[in-house]
């Protein structure tokens, strides 16, 4: 029996997912999807359905600009969120409380409490959670998080994450929920979380200091952070340093995760943190050119080809009732350091304009 998926919002990165599910074919299959806007809703029909043409004609999936209907009329046992992330709270409590496994967007949810409502009651109704931080599956972090495993940096001292970017006036235009308070947040939220993710996730550990500055030096347009550093010392003693902008002159720029420790130094970057910049350890069972060769993927867009390894864990979580290896307890460390910045430096940035 397959898997029912469902995605409720068909914007930008619902595409991914259209993709992930249609490489995941064998196991699942997409029987609905709803967006306020049913020209979206329709595209992302016509993407699936082309995916696959070669497999099946028998495909049928249902198009809904509410919800509520949707989850009424189907049959669905994972649903993928991606709305603006204001409103993943809410509607994921909406459809854990109606049986559903939720796999949701990045930032799980805007609030602290929230997100935690959302882990509690999903263990309650012994659903699943999963959130997506596809980059967790990028060859050279699944390369880099095996070496740590396996000890080969000896001590880690230290874990850096740099986020430079460029995102213009053009871009928070497209969408008037970017750059908000109640439905996005800044660079740190948006932007960055995916690699503050990687790197508490490659510390095994949680923050016992933090420290934040955050500015927002050339969006005056908007209510948030443009830039953000943060300084953590985890409580195994790694320091982790965190410098992410969307206000790099003149464009795009890197980003890159950097770790050093006793007995290896390693930095991933590339458009995704996909590629191995350098690779280095006393122990050199995987050489450096090894390691690029086993990690080599061409990838398309800035995020990545990780959504599909994604569904297919979570897919599989679902099945046989285990955690997914993203879940939402996951999901929640890598936006508590973002709150906690926030906590730490406020929030309201007009006196540094
Ligand atoms: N994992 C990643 O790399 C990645 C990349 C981009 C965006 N995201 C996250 O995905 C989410 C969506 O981002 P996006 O860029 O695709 O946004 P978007 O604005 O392109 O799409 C959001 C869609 O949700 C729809 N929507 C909102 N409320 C709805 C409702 N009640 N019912 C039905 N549809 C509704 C909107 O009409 C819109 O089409 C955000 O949380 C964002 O942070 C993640």
């Amino acid at each position: 029996m397959k898997t029912n998926i469902a995605i409720l919002g068909c914007g930008r990165i619902s595409k991914n997912h259209i993709i992930a599910i249609a490489n995941n074919f064998e196991d699942s299959k997409l029987v609905a999807l709803c967006d306020l806007d049913i020209s979206k809703v329709e595209s992302r029909k016509t993407e699936y359905k082309s995916l696959l043409e070669k497999q099946t004609d028998t495909i049928c999936i249902n198009t809904y600009i509410s919800y509520k209907k949707m989850v009424e009329e189907n049959d669905i046992d994972i649903i993928a969120i991606s709305t603006e992330s204001g409103y993943h709270y809410e509607q994921s409590i909406f459809m854990l409380n109606n049986n559903i496994n939720v796999l949701v967007e990045k930032p799980m949810a805007l609030k602290e409490e929230h997100a935690l409502e959302m882990i509690e009651l999903a263990s309650t109704k012994n659903l699943n959670l999963g959130v997506c931080f596809q980059n967790r599956f990028n060859p050279p972090i699944q390369l880099l998080r095996k070496q740590i495993d396996n000890g080969k940096f000896g001590r880690i001292y230290a874990i850096t994450a740099n986020i430079y970017w460029n995102r213009g006036k053009g871009y928070y235009e497209q969408a008037p929920w970017r750059g908000t308070h109640a439905l996005d947040g800044g660079a740190l939220m948006n932007q960055c979380i995916h690699n503050i993710d990687l790197l508490q996730w490659m510390s095994d550990s949680i923050p016992n200091e933090l420290n934040a500055m955050l500015s927002n030096f050339n969006h005056n347009y908007l209510e948030v952070e443009d830039y953000g550093s943060i300084q953590i010392r985890f409580e195994n003693g790694i320091i982790g340093n965190i410098e992410g902008s969307v206000a790099l002159y003149p464009k795009n720029y890197k980003e890159t995760l950097v770790v050093i420790g006793e007995k290896g130094t390693v930095e991933i970057g590339g458009l995704a943190v996909n590629k191995i910049l350098h690779w280095v350890f006393e122990d050199n069972s995987i050489s450096v050119e090894d390691a690029i060769n086993l990690t080599k993927s061409e990838i398309n867009n800035v995020y990545g080809n990780g959504h599909t390894p994604l569904y297919k864990d979570f897919i599989e979580a679902v099945r046989e009732k285990k955690e997914p290896y993203i879940s939402g307890l996951e999901g929640f460390k890598a936006l508590k350091i973002i709150l906690d910045s926030y906590k730490k430096s406020g929030v309201n940035y007009d006196k540094y304009r």
